[in-house]
């Protein structure tokens, strides 16, 4: 229950004409905070009641039962709530140290499956910061349902088919080098597909024998899956570089080829429902009635299949296999109309789940507020990248505390979880500029602060000879330790609304919120101190050290005890 909620049920009892909602709605926060934590204002009852507001405000208070206050008095028009801060904090430390870090874990799933359909880049080609967001978003986003209760399924939907193979293919034949691309795979790769579609410009027949490549590809013939199979190997011994510096495991890696043999069901289904029309040649799906005005390319003239063909057989494939409650498509913006478009037909096909499909989409990423442009040369390569946020770190870490142990391993989780939180504290849909001074940075709005801010609780900790009891009473009633108190509290319902936004911002923001305000009572407070008040201050510092780790983690950052 919330405390609005609770203050809104002891009124509810006494009033008549109001129910519980709408008292809810009319509690104010006084502008001072000695006139109490809630207020309720009796204007509005004075027309029903035929009495001034002041009467009816004095008479209220007086019949309202004040255990869970530390008093409810009238003032003037209003009727002032002071919460009882000392039985509250006491009861939310006692959840925490009870529960530890599973505190605020929910049952809401019930164990029921939600795909996530993230990371995904494609076979050849470069892992961009749009790759870069997608992962990161897509596992947050996990852990966030898997604390409520889901059982989550981490799908990279791999980019690894279509005429590009057929191109590379070709080039390699012509120009390629076995070892240079052992070597660097995908750079190697990249110039031969770059080198290629120049010169195709020129020469369109090699357009052709690329097409005739992907038609033999497509037919299982021996050496163009060979040569497919060697290039998606060797691409993905680099992303899974990527993935392992950055602390990401997938569940599948059933790309685009895996449903090669997939589509041919889906296409007939449509022409079963008679969906498919013909257009030049092509078999098109009409979506107008969904305000889509061009018709969804399901099979080209020449047979042969699309991104969205492939995505439709996913679809099917996954509710069959996973029976998810939710399917969610964590990629860019820029594919907002092909989601539209692959929704629609599967609402056409009347499938009800189609309803519980979601594109969660996110915005473009700048480097110096220009946008990134491999062909300007405006890019920020990934590998070297993760490098020098790491190197930034260790630096910083040199200069503060020279003699920790393990600094390698604790560089990285700073250098990482820098560039992870900086990425998931901004509202989704909008972009940002990638720039590492500032993401690594031990101040401001990071993740090193958040960080930090835990490992020196934790330091804090190691110097006291604190023993979290669950049955000891901590109580404490300052306005300092109550923001902590009230933030803490309100992790559960925090989590929940991640999860319905599919928003990890709201972590993060409740993450640097909760760094803070701890940070503003340190300040203020001698915590180790002899003081009657000892152990409940300790019991406030590793509670607020427990749920900032599950907060970190739950954005896939990690929590040193010591930096
Ligand atoms: N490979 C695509 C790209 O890099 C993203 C795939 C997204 N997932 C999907 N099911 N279409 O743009």
């Amino acid at each position: 229950m919330t405390e609005k909620q609770l203050i809104a049920s002891k009124l509810a009892a006494v009033l008549n004409d109001l129910d519980q909602e709408a008292i809810e709605k009319l509690l104010e926060k006084p502008k001072n905070a000695s006139m109490g934590d809630l207020a309720f204002p009796a204007f509005s009852l004075a027309k029903v009641l035929r009495k001034a507001p002041n009467m009816i405000a004095a008479e209220v208070a007086e019949q309202i039962d004040a255990s869970d206050f530390e008093k409810v008095q009238a003032v003037g028009p209003y009727i002032n709530f002071f919460l009882n801060k000392s039985k509250i904090s006491n009861k939310v430390l006692g959840e925490v140290i009870a529960k530890g870090s599973q505190y605020a874990s929910q049952d809401l799933g019930q164990g029921r499956n939600i795909v996530f359909d993230m990371s995904s880049p494609n076979i050849a080609k470069p892992f961009s910061i749009g790759h870069l967001r997608s992962t990161v978003i897509g596992d947050s986003l996990a852990n966030i349902v898997e604390k409520l209760g889901y059982n989550p399924v981490r799908i990279n939907h791999l980019g690894d088919w279509g005429k590009q193979f057929g191109m590379l293919i070709v080039a390699y034949k012509k120009w390629g080098d076995q070892q240079a691309v052992e070597a660097n795979p995908i750079s190697e790769l990249l110039k031969l597909y770059i080198r290629i579609n120049a010169e195709a410009e020129e020469h369109p027949e090699l357009d052709d024998e690329a097409r005739e490549w992907f038609r033999k590809l497509e037919a299982g013939d021996k050496e163009a899956v060979s040569l497919w199979q060697w290039f998606r190997d060797e691409s993905l011994v680099e992303f899974n570089r990527i993935y392992k510096g950055l602390d990401v495991d997938f569940d599948s890696y059933n790309g685009e080829a895996f449903y090669n043999d997939k589509m041919d069901e889906v296409v007939e289904l449509l022409e079963e429902k008679g969906l498919l029309q013909e257009s030049q040649g092509a078999q098109v799906v009409n979506l107008e009635k969904y305000g889509i005005e061009h018709p969804a390319l399901i099979k080209k003239s020449d047979g042969a299949t699309l991104y969205i063909t492939r995505d439709l057989a996913a679809a099917l494939f996954r509710k069959r296999t996973y029976d998810f409650a939710k399917s969610i498509y964590v990629v860019g913006n820029e594919q907002a109309a092909h989601f539209k478009q692959l929704k629609a037909i599967l609402k056409e096909m009347d499938y009800e789940w189609s309803d519980d499909m979601q594109h969660v989409a996110f915005g473009l990423v700048t480097k110096e507020g220009k946008k990134l442009s491999t062909r300007k040369g405006n890019v920020i390569l990934l590998e070297p990248t993760i490098a020098e946020a790491v190197n930034r770190a260790q630096s910083q870490i040199d200069a503060k505390n020279p003699d920790l142990p393990n600094k390698e391993a604790v560089a990285h989780a700073v250098g990482v979880g820098a560039i992870k939180f900086y990425d998931l504290k901004t509202d989704r849909l909008n972009g940002y500029d990638f720039d590492l001074d500032t993401m690594v940075s031990f101040e401001g709005e990071t993740g090193p602060y958040v960080q930090y801010a835990h490992a020196r609780i934790q330091s804090i900790l190691r110097k006291s000879d604190f023993k979290p009891n669950p049955e000891a009473a901590y109580s404490l009633s300052d306005n300092e330790s109550w923001e902590i108190i009230k933030l803490i509290q309100d992790f559960p319902r925090v989590i929940r609304r991640a999860s319905d936004n599919y928003e990890p911002s709201i972590i993060a923001k409740f993450a640097i919120n909760l760094a803070q305000s701890f940070n503003k009572y340190y300040a203020h407070t001698r915590i180790l101190d002899d003081n009657p008040e000892r152990d409940s201050r300790l019991a406030l510092s590793y509670a607020t050290a427990t749920v900032l780790k599950e907060a970190l983690r739950l954005l896939g950052v990690e929590a040193p005890n010591e930096m």
